[in-house]
């Protein structure tokens, strides 16, 4: 579309994939992402903000006493994570909002998490540093998405792919975000990659 922006895209293309996000999500999640969302949800503490949430599938798996702020780009995503939230009876602070330029001050939450969301995410290494920017010094990053394979056929198709879904939906399959997280300042606590490598956990602080 003429003079849109990628972000402009992004929210075009997951206003329109909304509708079909969760039965779509729930094949991946049985087969390639290996439990990812409990290992995330295991690790959160305090005030945290959920990145690009969706339409809050891990809303209903933090623990009590995390208080949850979720953020995301398109209109119709969110509008599912509010009735998500609503049927479980959450009561949360879910707002529209540009991961690249987080509407939150410095230093207000303790933990951050981002699912499967730096492979869309236009500028990934400009939100890491926004979620740089808004954890407390000591506070938790938590990524899970799928990354460049360490196999090289796995590689080679994902790399094939990505020449469609980059073009067209602004979706990525060879981006690594570990060197980004580095980049950003944080310190790595653990990390695991799975299924070929093709999926990545990533645990980090920001220096206290
Ligand atoms: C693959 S979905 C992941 C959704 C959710 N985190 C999950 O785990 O199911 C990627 C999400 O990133 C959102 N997104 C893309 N760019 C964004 C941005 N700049 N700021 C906030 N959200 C963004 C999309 O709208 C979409 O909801």
């Amino acid at each position: 579309m003429t003079g849109e922006s990628p972000t402009e895209r992004q929210r075009r293309v997951w206003d329109k994939a909304a509708p079909a996000y969760d039965r779509q999500i729930a094949f991946f999640e049985r087969i390639w992402f290996g439990g990812g969302r409990d290992w995330l949800a295991t690790r959160a503490q305090g005030r945290l903000l959920e990145v690009a949430v969706g339409t809050g599938r891990n809303l209903g798996l933090y623990p009590p006493g995390v208080a949850v702020t979720g953020v995301e780009l398109s209109p119709e995503m969110l509008a599912i994570a509010r009735r998500h939230a609503a049927s479980l009876r959450l009561d949360l602070d879910l707002r529209e909002g540009d991961a690249q330029r987080l509407p939150f001050d410095d230093a207000s939450f303790d933990t951050v998490v981002c699912c499967l969301g730096l492979c869309t995410i236009p500028d990934p290494r400009r939100a890491l540093a926004e979620m740089h920017r808004v954890l407390v010094p000591g506070g938790r990053l938590l990524l899970l998405d799928h990354v460049r394979s360490t196999w090289p056929p796995v590689y080679a198709g994902q790399w094939l792919l990505e020449q469609v879904t980059g073009r067209t939906a602004g979706e990525y399959f060879t981006r690594r975000q570990l060197p980004l997280v580095a980049e950003a300042g944080f310190e790595l606590v653990e990390s695991e990659r799975l299924k070929a490598g093709s999926i990545e956990r990533v645990h980090a602080t920001k220096p206290a």
